[in-house]
């Protein structure tokens, strides 16, 4: 059975052009002009983009005395109906837990998902069990792995351990990720904060200045220079985060910085809400900033200093952000977004003439599958890629919900803002999983994507190979040979 997208413009991260798309098995097996297939799906006025794919999220994550409401099922039927393809979620040991057992906890729940995936490894603690794993960690398809410089007390690694990480990184072709905000100061701040009486959302905000993040960035690239690795900044959120990444990569280094699409759009004066629900729902690190750092933001991805543009989705329920009453420590930080990313940054983004389509495809898929070392598997419209595409309509509109969302909680931190810009259709590997905003996706579809280490200068290195042959199914805790 083939399908063709008929009709469409195809828009990449280099062009844009005229011509069908065959599909057949799963992937792309004919671009052209006047082709035909078993079923026709009409692109009409559309543009045909790969299929987004989100390198930053938290699903059915164990945080802050909860689990993020999400899962892998709900989570990836979200992502599917905003255009987004593949997810890459963070598996998480807990302290003293081995890498391995973690991975096999990730590896179950991510049984559900209704699109492809993969998975960063944290490092929550370290010693030998750690660092030999990570070895066989890297075996089984895994070449990112994720550091929290906060949360102090729980997930938060101090520099010696980032320091020995990143030298294991750099042995093993991985790249390390970090969470940059200085934890200590942080800490000191809340402690502070919660003394004077300052207990509401809002303090939240006060005790992560735009400084933590900046003197976090920072300390991370001179340790990831010094250790002779890449590094990827999560959720960058201000001016001087990005400056401090801005100036890494003139100097030649590989730093890549991920804006999220909640930062972009979303303000500081959320904070300011007397509606304590209202805030409480838009805690995250790093908070939401003014607009002197999303005019940065925005600049970034303009100019290529910032690479990617993310959710980093955590979702919490109005009742578990409410464990925080009273102390706005306990309030578990995250925000929502897989569903909204693509159609907001189009609206916010394109067109609003910030970005341009091509840069747009560029920021929501083809940068972090180079990064990742997946492309032109992923994020590639190409004879031989994975048939993860969006069909684009760029006149559709509608204005976000919670009550039409496919998110399991409750609210909508985008709630009552236009979009326009959405997708016609969605496929994942070939398979039509949204028509024009109706769902219809399948539990258990989306297939673990293994990810080869980096060449020794920390560059990608090519997978073209693996367009043109069979690929076999892996799966994180088994590892399929040559793959
Ligand atoms: O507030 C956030 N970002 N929650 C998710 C965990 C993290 O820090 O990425
Ligand atoms: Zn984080
Ligand atoms: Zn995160």
């Amino acid at each position: 059975m083939s399908t063709v997208i008929k009709g469409g413009t195809i828009v990449t991260a280099d062009l844009s052009y005229s011509a069908d798309v065959l599909i057949e098995g799963g992937r792309i097996v004919q671009i052209g002009v006047g082709l035909t297939g078993d079923t026709v799906l009409d692109a009409t006025g559309c543009y045909v983009m790969p299929g987004g794919i989100d390198p930053h999220t938290h699903l059915e994550m164990p945080f802050m005395g909860t689990y993020s409401s999400d899962d892998f099922e709900s989570g990836t039927r979200g992502a599917l109906a905003g255009g987004t393809t593949m997810v890459v979620d963070f598996a998480l040991p807990a302290p003293g837990e081995g890498l391995l057992d973690a991975l096999k906890k990730w590896d179950n729940k991510a049984g559900r998902a209704c699109c492809d995936y993969s998975f960063h490894m944290a490092i929550t603690w370290w010693g030998e069990q750690v660092f030999n794993e990570m070895q066989a960690v890297t075996e089984r398809g895994i070449n990112t792995f994720k550091h929290f410089m906060a949360y102090k007390g729980s997930l938060m690694v101090n520099d010696e351990e980032l320091f020995a990480s990143f030298r294991r990184c750099a042995e093993l072709g991985a790249v390390p990720l970090v969470h940059a905000e200085n934890g200590d100061i942080v800490a000191s701040m809340s402690t502070r904060l919660l003394a004077e009486g300052n207990k509401g959302p809002e303090a939240h905000a006060y005790s992560r200045p735009s400084q933590v993040e900046g003197e976090a960035t920072n300390r991370a690239i001179m340790i990831a220079d010094m250790a002779g690795v890449p590094l990827y900044v999560v959720h960058t959120s201000c001016e001087e985060s990005h400056e401090a990444i801005r100036r890494a990569r003139m100097l030649g280094k590989r730093v890549w910085g991920e804006p999220l699409i909640q930062h972009l759009v979303l303000d500081e004066s959320e904070y300011a809400n007397p509606d304590w629900d209202h805030a409480a729902r838009r805690v995250m690190s790093p908070p939401f900033r003014d607009k002197r750092h999303q005019d940065s933001l925005w600049a970034g991805l303009a100019s290529g200093s910032l690479s990617c543009v993310a959710t980093d989705h955590c979702a919490f329920t109005t009742e578990q952000k409410r464990f925080g009453i009273g102390d706005f420590t306990k309030i578990p930080n995250g925000t929502g977004g897989l569903e909204e990313r693509m159609p907001m940054l189009w609206t916010t983004g394109v067109r609003t003439g910030r970005l341009t389509p091509n840069e747009f495809v560029g920021v929501t898929s083809t940068n972090i599958a180079k990064i990742l070392n997946i492309y032109p598997q992923k994020g590639a419209v190409l004879v031989g890629a994975d048939a993860d595409l969006v069909v684009w309509d760029p006149e559709a509109r509608k204005v976000i919900t919670a009550s039409a969302q496919q998110s399991a909680i409750d609210y909508n931190v985008f709630e009552g803002r236009e979009v326009v810009g959405l997708p016609r259709f969605t496929l994942t590997r070939g398979v039509v999983a949204v028509t024009e905003g109706k769902v219809d996706t399948h539990e258990g579809h989306g297939r673990f994507v293994a990810r080869q280490p980096r060449g020794a200068v920390g560059q990608a290195l090519s997978t073209w190979k693996a367009l043109t042959e069979p690929r076999p199914v892996p799966r994180a805790g088994i590892p399929a040979s040559g793959v």
